[in-house]
């Protein structure tokens, strides 16, 4: 199936100027933080005062709710930004922005994103903080009707068969949970193709595309960077809409559309569940466990 992928660089505050089409199922996006990295262009959201920066993001995603589907979810990947010693919580201040704004978008979920190995940043240490290892992804749809696309991704029971209580025994596995660890890393062939920007991973993109659509859908991101949104959609079969502020990183886009991204199996991703797992990864794993709990048991 070949699945299209388009690009249109431009802002998205004004998807009508660029007709971008109204058709995406998911909207899928990593939005540019307040004040916090230069993308080289004059008019890229981030560089303004606090409240313009919310308010353009509001405007963004008006503009997304009129650009798609009829069912379409949103799904924006924040967290919260720190600025001299002024914790700002991006992701709830733009909710609220959003209310005020009389935005139409109902939030139904909001899923944790665990980065296991991010690093620290240096000023926690000083000011005396824990290190932060998680960012959020606010999931939203256009009314509480549920009449989006869900499919359910569920990953192998770890004691199925072994507990008596056949109420408890899903065959086709447990649900996977809502917090989802994901290592933080940058793909790594980005640097060398001169990208050093917020590149978010390709699997948190899989999760939210295998979630919300089916094969043949189309997925939008207003703020696509480096294109990694449509890098997945393309290699999942999914046609896909890319705008960019930046007409500098249409080259680079192009390119990691080109690439194949192999989707990941979800017991590599949700391992924050301990009953994650096959029954033979996990009784492997499990053996020490087992002979230490005896032992303990003949004391
Ligand atoms: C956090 S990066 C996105 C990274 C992307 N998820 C990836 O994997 O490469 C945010 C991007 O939004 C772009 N941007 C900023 N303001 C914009 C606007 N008004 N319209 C469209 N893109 C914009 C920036 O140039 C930057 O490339």
């Amino acid at each position: 199936m070949e699945s299209e992928q388009q690009i249109f660089i431009g802002s998205s505050e004004n998807m009508k100027a660029l007709n971008v089409p109204k058709n995406a199922r998911l909207i899928i996006t990593s939005p540019p933080y307040w004040n916090l990295k230069d993308y080289g262009h004059p008019d890229e959201i981030g560089k303004e005062s606090y409240d313009d920066y919310l308010e353009r993001m509001v405007t963004v995603f008006d503009q997304c709710y009129e650009h798609s589907h009829e069912n379409a979810i949103l799904a924006i990947n924040l967290a919260h930004r720190r600025k001299n010693k002024v914790y700002r919580p991006i992701m709830w201040d733009l909710y609220a922005a959003m209310q005020k704004n009389g935005s139409k978008w109902k939030l139904i979920d909001n899923i944790i994103w665990y980065k296991p190995n991010e690093l620290p940043q240096p000023n926690f240490y000083i000011e005396r903080l824990l290190d932060n290892k998680f960012e959020y992804v606010l999931v939203f749809a256009k009314n509480y009707n549920y009449d989006y696309i869900f499919n359910k991704i569920r990953v192998p029971q770890k004691w199925l068969g072994k507990d008596p209580r056949k109420e408890k025994q899903n065959p086709n596995g447990r649900c996977i949970s809502n917090i989802i660890r994901i290592p933080a890393y940058r793909p790594p062939n980005l640097k060398k193709m001169n990208y050093h920007q917020a590149a978010f991973p390709e699997e948190l993109v899989q999760f939210f595309v295998d979630l919300y659509t089916n094969e043949g859908d189309t997925i939008m991101d207003p703020f696509v960077g480096s294109g990694t949104t449509l890098k997945v959609a393309k290699s999942m079969n999914r046609a896909g809409i890319g705008i960019e502020i930046n007409p500098n990183n249409s080259k680079l886009i192009y390119e990691r559309i080109s690439e194949n991204y192999e989707p990941v199996p979800y017991t590599k991703i949700d391992l924050i569940h301990s009953s994650t797992g096959t029954v033979e990864e996990h009784s492997k794993l499990n053996k020490g466990k087992r002979r230490r709990l005896v032992r303990i048991e003949e004391k």
